[in-house]
């Protein structure tokens, strides 16, 4: 960023890095505007200028790598600097709870459709992976959540251990950790990940761990 002649990023974002970004050229838009946001910055790229294309976390996971790799189609070279995604966030603050094999599962329909999820959400259950989902309640969808956790509860423990990490590492961080069966009493919205345990994780000292297989 410090390097860039251009930022081009989400509104919000844009926002958290103004100290960083000071007085340079800065095309902000709102959501859903990736493709539109990667083609502004191919276009500035093709004037020569260097520019960053901002996401929050990783920006490879859920983030503007792909849209921008796609529009730039070899025009213009794109270089992946990588960043601490939500759910090694969320983990941390957590404990452990991501030791062992996670899925990672978006609960965002706008481009995935809801049936597809809701198998992901079953097979990762049936594995018995730790899951992670990210975009976990909008307005627009405030029942996925729900939804999911039935089809998890499927296959695993109502006992089982859940964290529940808001605005991980911004400055206002909550961090709940809650069990299947209570999740749905804590507030949990779009700035959440929410990281449901397998059948062998486990809370100590306050901490969510999942174990790795080691003789403790
Ligand atoms: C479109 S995804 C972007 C993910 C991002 N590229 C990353 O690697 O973390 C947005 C979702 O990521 C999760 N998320 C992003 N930042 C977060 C944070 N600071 N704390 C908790 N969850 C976060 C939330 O589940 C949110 O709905």
């Amino acid at each position: 960023m410090e390097e860039a002649d251009a930022i081009v990023g989400y509104k919000t974002y844009v926002e958290l890095v103004k100290d960083i970004i000071k007085d340079k050229e800065v095309v902000a838009s709102g959501m859903r505007k990736e493709k539109a946001r990667a083609e502004e910055a191919v276009k500035l790229a093709l004037q020569g200028k260097c520019v960053a294309v901002i996401s929050s976390g990783d920006p490879g996971v859920y983030g503007m790598a792909g849209i921008t790799l796609e529009v730039a189609d070899g025009k213009v070279p794109v270089e992946m600097v990588p960043g601490v995604t939500a759910a090694t966030a969320a983990a941390a603050s957590l404990g452990a709870p991501l030791v062992h094999d996670f899925a990672v599962i978006s609960l965002s329909d706008l481009l995935t459709p809801w049936n597809k999820i809701m198998s992901r959400l079953e097979a990762s259950a049936m594995a018995d992976m730790v899951i992670v989902l990210y975009n976990p309640r909008s307005k627009g969808r405030p029942d996925h959540i729900k939804t999911a956790r039935e089809i998890i509860l499927w296959h695993r423990d109502p006992q089982t251990p859940v964290g529940l990490v808001r605005s991980a590492r911004r400055g206002k961080e909550e961090v709940t950790i809650t069990t299947l069966k209570e999740m749905l009493n804590y507030e949990i919205d779009m700035l959440t990940t929410v990281i449901i345990g397998n059948s062998e994780t486990m809370v100590k000292n306050g901490k969510m761990i999942t174990p790795r297989g080691y003789d403790v």
